[in-house]
């Protein structure tokens, strides 16, 4: 799905003052792309994630997704909208902690009413595939960071989002882990044409996204293809 956002601004109050976190920002993204997003801290990206994923509104401009005006739809039908094409990773996490990994990963799922269906295999496959097999018992307090991280994803693939929103996916996991994610990443793209939009510090996963934005104070500051150097 193409994400196309045009005058985007988002605006704070901070201390009864308003701070701009973006400026007027346009930006494209090709169906089936895979765009990574960096930049330093504070300058802006998971704020643009949220509102190119219509979590969030902005103070002003808009977002397309797949034809649809997020912009335009009440709270109800962005989150209709959002059930049905996104999924998303959370920097952090945001699991429900009275809920194990694997009632997490059902739960879009049954928001989707796509619990029947083999939803339960569905998602023994994918904690498997994010190498959480015999972890799925367990509730995100019993689980490190990384091991939240992944049950994160899990429950972000479980509908087979169109479009794949990661803030900084592979950010507290070790090597090892964080390249089998990247791989599974990849893959999404590639096989099952996932549009694919990621916040990362991780140079690897920067590395083999098809296109680089960064951010600094709130404005596109590059914008190029991966694997160019600047
Ligand atoms: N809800 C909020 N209220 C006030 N300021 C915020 C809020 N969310 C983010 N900010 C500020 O907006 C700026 C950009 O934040 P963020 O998008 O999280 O940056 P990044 O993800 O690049 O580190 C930061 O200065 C942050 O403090
Ligand atoms: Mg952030």
């Amino acid at each position: 799905m193409e994400i196309v956002a045009r005058g985007l601004e988002q605006t704070y109050l901070s201390g009864g003052r308003p701070l701009v976190v973006l400026h007027a920002l346009d930006l494209t993204v090709e169906s089936e792309g895979f765009v990574a997003i960096v930049g330093p801290s504070g300058s802006g990206k998971t704020t643009l994630l949220g509102l190119l994923a219509g979590l969030d509104r902005p103070s002003a401009g808009n977002v397309t997704v797949g034809g649809v005006q997020l912009t335009g739809l009440s709270e109800d039908a962005r989150a209709r909208f959002r059930a049905e094409n996104v999924g998303f990773v959370f920097q952090t996490f945001h699991l429900i902690p009275t809920l194990t990994a694997f009632e997490n990963v059902l739960v879009p799922l049954e928001l989707a009413g796509r619990a029947g269906d083999g939803a339960q295999a569905r998602a023994q496959d994918l904690l498997q595939r994010v190498g959480l097999e015999g972890r799925e018992h367990h509730y995100p307090a019993q689980l490190s960071g990384g091991e939240q991280q992944r049950v994160a994803l899990a429950r972000a693939f479980a509908n087979r989002p169109r479009i794949l929103f990661a803030d900084e996916p592979t950010g507290n996991l070790d090597a090892e882990t964080g390249a089998r994610v990247v791989d599974l990443l990849v893959e999404l793209n590639r096989e099952a044409r996932t549009t694919l939009v990621l916040v990362t510090h991780d140079p690897d996963l920067a590395g083999r996204a098809r296109r680089i934005v960064r951010l600094a104070g709130g404005r596109i500051v590059e914008d190029r293809p991966a694997g160019v150097a600047p």
